[in-house]
């Protein structure tokens, strides 16, 4: 693609590929409100970036996992199929004509490919993940803890119009594309367990702080709903039947 003067400028010591990238992607990720939007995509590369720069990993790989990793979930939102492999359709497309280097395109598509694999839902026979993956699972999953993280799940629920509470007990399990039933059951099944998932020395150590802030929210959040809760339990099981 080619990038038009009256377009707004990236930000100075970017690449030319990263520039047009950004641009050709903005009309997709600008119109997420399942907070996967292009400032998602921006935390993620920065946080990426300092995980890259201190385990050795190719940052170019990681640069342009971040934008097309989640490129897919207005799409996905829609019922317009999974964001995954939209992602890897999309990085295929794009990658080859913006000047990346074409050598390192299959790291992307593999990275992208492996980005929501949780360790709770992997197989025995799993393939190794290359330190690549590793490191950008770490940087995707930092962005959904910490203030930015609870933002993002209660933004999500919103937009997959799920409330924010009910007091019957979560599900228990969570994998990709499966809804929980709050965002707060959300909170338990996943969020809290991701400082567990780490991968890197660099994302544990980043992860510390902002899990202390989950688990505080959560504290707060339940305190606030407990004198709720015996009525919200008796509405619930009429809206749901028993539990
Ligand atoms: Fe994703
Ligand atoms: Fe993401």
């Amino acid at each position: 693609m080619t990038v038009k003067a009256s377009e707004p400028r990236a930000p100075n010591g970017i690449e030319p590929w990263e520039q047009a990238l950004l641009f050709s992607l903005e009309p997709h990720l600008s119109s997420d409100f399942t907070g996967h939007d292009l400032f998602h995509s921006l935390r993620v590369k920065q946080l990426a970036l300092v995980i890259a720069k201190s385990e050795n990993l190719d940052g170019e790989v990681l640069i342009a996992t971040a934008y097309l990793h989640d490129v897919g979930r207005g799409a996905e939102q829609r019922g317009g199929g999974d964001h995954v492999q939209i992602g890897i359709r999309a990085a295929g497309d794009l990658l080859p004509r913006i000047g990346f280097p074409s050598a390192k395109i299959p790291q992307v598509l593999d990275c992208i490919a492996h980005h929501e694999e949780y360790p709770w839902a992997a197989s025995s026979n799993a393939p190794a993940l290359t330190k690549e993956v590793l490191g950008f699972q770490d940087a995707d999953r930092l962005d959904a803890l910490g203030a930015v993280g609870m933002a993002r799940c209660f933004a999500y629920a919103g937009a997959c119009r799920i409330p924010i509470w009910n007091p019957l007990p979560p599900e228990g399990t969570w994998s990709h594309g499966k809804l929980s039933r709050s965002a707060f059951a959300h909170l338990l099944e996943k969020i809290v367990r991701l400082r567990d998932t780490m991968n890197t020395r660099t994302g544990k150590y980043l992860a510390q702080r902002r899990h202390r802030f989950v688990v505080k929210f959560v504290e707060e959040f339940r305190q606030e709903c407990s004198a709720a809760f015996p009525e919200a339990c008796v509405v619930a099981s009429t809206l749901t039947g028993p539990p």
